[in-house]
């Protein structure tokens, strides 16, 4: 598929105003994507768990409006205005207008929440825009009934990534790849695809218990980062070495060999750090208690044998990775052990998901 598949199509009558609800879920990369191209295309495949817990909620109202040359939009995240989010918005309003013409025509309301703390560290982008990406695609599937299930989803993800590139894993469960990868067909640098192919029981019901490190603002924001591979002296062996990870994944997420899993993921979270830490300027976006919470995690591996292990995003929160087998255990362990290095003592236990879900509005 190009860029051309989504371009609107013959319609039925724009509907003068109503109002849709979708749930997106958060996701959390294995092979990580760090580093685009232009309009949002990744430099590398990734792969990624969808998650469950932390999900965002969208509402997005919308009425017909009499001019069609700007935007307009009101934006509330839990229930209050929330202008510094506007921006992005606008951008990505910007970006799928082609797609999706209609977005000139509404006056739009949306009305967030997350599930999981505002000021948790933990990025509310990939579950935001994958929710308002459902949300319009529900408008448009309005204008044509008999829209494909599943060119719906892709024209969501496609949607999705333009606002931003993670959130197009956000849709679907439980196992989502991005970018061109010559051993996944179907596989696109335009959209997310549900994982193709069976994957071993060991991963099925995945546990990843997120420890809050710093609850902080985003020292570097993604868009600033991705920008940093671009002239990094190592990018251009980073995104082969993706690549190959992600063949490397695929005998794993097969085979069910939890070691090899735990190697492959644990590197690529270091890498991106490495990434940082290694382009102009640099970043240590690790905390004392992130290597603290690693260190403890290599030695229980160590003492306990049992497959548990760690990734990053781009900050000091670490994912605690684990399967269902050994779950009593490592819960056992992080509250034993690692929650004193969490802010507060807080962390999010959350476990790979089925997806994004349409959210029933209740007649007044
Ligand atoms: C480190 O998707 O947030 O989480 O496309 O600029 O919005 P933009 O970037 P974003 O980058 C996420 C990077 C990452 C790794 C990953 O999720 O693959």
């Amino acid at each position: 598929m190009t860029e051309k598949d989504f371009l609107p199509k013959h319609t039925e009558a724009l509907p003068e105003s109503g109002k849709v609800a979708w749930k997106a879920p958060s996701n959390i990369a294995l092979v990580k994507y760090w580093g685009k191209k232009e309009n949002q295309i990744p430099a590398n495949p990734s792969i990624s768990f969808t998650l469950d817990a932390c999900a965002t909620r969208t509402t997005l109202s919308f009425q017909k409006k009499e001019t069609t040359s700007k935007f307009s939009f009101d934006l509330y995240l839990d229930g209050k205005p929330k202008a510094d989010f506007k921006p992005k918005i606008e951008v990505f309003f910007d970006r799928i207008a082609e797609y999706v013409p209609f977005v000139k025509e509404y006056h739009f309301v949306i009305e967030t929440s997350n599930s999981f703390p505002h000021s948790s560290g933990i990025a509310s982008s990939a579950s935001g825009m994958s929710a308002l990406a459902l949300c319009l695609m529900d408008l448009e599937r309005q204008m044509q009934p008999n829209m494909d299930p599943s060119f719906f989803m892709r024209k969501a993800s496609f949607l999705a990534r333009l606002g931003s590139g993670s959130a197009c894993r956000s849709l679907e469960g439980d196992l989502v790849v991005w970018g061109k990868h010559e051993s996944i067909e179907g596989s696109s640098n335009l959209f997310g695809l549900k994982y193709p192919f069976k994957v071993h029981d060991n991963f099925k019901h995945y546990h990843d218990t997120i420890l809050l490190v710093d609850k902080g603002e985003k020292q570097v924001s993604s868009t600033v980062g991705h920008n940093l591979m671009h002239g990094h002296p190592f990018a251009k062996e980073r995104f082969k070495q993706a690549y190959q990870n992600l063949t490397s994944l695929q005998a794993i997420l097969k085979s069910g060999d939890l070691a090899e899993f735990v190697k492959v993921v644990e590197s690529e979270a270091l890498t991106l750090h490495a990434m940082m830490m290694s382009s102009n300027p640099y970043f240590i976006l690790m905390k004392p208690n992130t290597l603290e919470i690693i260190n403890k995690i290599w030695s229980f591996r160590k003492e306990t044998q049992m497959p548990v292990c760690f990734t990053l995003d781009a900050g000091a929160n670490v994912h605690v990775l684990y399967p269902e087998s050994i779950k009593e255990s490592v819960i056992q362990f992080v509250q034993d052990e690692l929650v004193a290095h969490c802010d507060n003592g807080h962390y999010i236990c959350d476990r790979i998901g089925t997806g994004a879900k349409k959210l029933i509005i209740p007649k007044k």
